[in-house]
């Protein structure tokens, strides 16, 4: 849950913004300070965007533009993604308001910790998409027969899956989770933790009339190296989850689901 600032904002205010910068790939990182006027409901995006017009520190020195990452604004797309004041959350649907109500409030803005860093607020998330090819998160369907009327479901059923299906890839929970650590060698990705998203993602398929064709390869996935296995319980990715998604819910219902298709394929003498 979001704390929102109780105090009054102030009309016609300025607000401090010490943002994280970083060149590229490999530069190192440094600090920079901007004073922003705050417009009436303005946003972390809108206050970059005034930065980008106006690219002068608070010691008056000129600057380059700082770069930032944004789609939908308005919390759909994730592409957003920072870390505010300490916290991961989304830009776009962080109000200046709540955050710095008052005359010369700062805010810190740095780029998420678990994925690497392209410039200044925008990061990588190639590994997060990737994450949802290893547990093939998807619906197989091949669309060149008629395949007939899908499976009936019913409507907790539906429910359920649909608190799942808010997931927006947005990466939140795998830059709050101490599991997560971040792997830029692409080589490593597929035997590193995979977190608690693409977890989630594969829980959705599962229970997915026709996407759970695929569970027994989602379950072998999840059993291996960067599996379910490798969550410590931790729970911080549930807290920091914008859609709120059971995460932790989803891990243990996996986390059994990838233990009785092991005891199966046992028996089966398939292992
Ligand atoms: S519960 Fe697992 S996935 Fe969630 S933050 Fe903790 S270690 Fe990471
Ligand atoms: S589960 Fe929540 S925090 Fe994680 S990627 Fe999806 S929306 Fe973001
Ligand atoms: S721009 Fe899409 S979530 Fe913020």
């Amino acid at each position: 849950m979001r704390r929102a600032n109780r105090k009054k904002a102030v009309e016609g205010r300025s607000v401090i913004f010490k943002i994280k910068r970083c060149d590229g790939p490999g530069k190192p990182s440094r600090w920079e300070s901007f004073k922003v006027p705050v417009e009436q409901g303005g946003n972390v995006i809108s206050s970059l965007k005034w930065i980008a017009a106006n690219p002068i520190t608070t010691e008056g020195t000129k600057t380059t533009p700082v770069v930032w990452d944004s789609g939908c604004l308005e919390e759909v797309c994730g592409a957003c993604t920072m870390v505010i004041n300490g916290r991961v959350r989304q830009s776009c649907s962080c109000l200046i308001d709540e955050y710095a109500p008052l005359e010369g409030d700062a805010i810190t803005l740095e780029p998420m910790s678990k994925f690497p860093v392209i410039r200044d607020l925008w990061v990588d998330r190639a590994r997060l998409f990737h994450n949802l090819t290893r547990v093939k998160a998807w619906v197989p369907i091949d669309g060149t027969y008629n395949m007939g009327a899908g499976p009936k479901e019913t409507p907790e059923h539906q429910q359920m899956r649909y608190a799942l299906s808010e997931c927006m890839s947005c990466g939140c929970c795998l830059d709050a989770c101490p599991q997560f650590t971040k792997v830029e060698d692409e080589e490593k990705w597929d035997t590193s933790f995979i977190g608690a998203h693409a977890i989630s993602q594969a829980r959705l398929f599962n229970e997915h009339g026709t996407g759970k064709l695929l569970k027994g390869d989602r379950y072998e996935e999840l059993a291996g190296a960067g599996g379910v296995s490798d969550c410590g319980n931790a729970q911080n990715c549930v807290k920091v989850c914008p859609k709120g998604i059971p995460l932790t819910e989803s891990i243990g219902a996996v986390g059994r689901g990838t233990t009785v298709h092991a005891i199966k394929q046992f028996f089966q003498g398939k292992e």
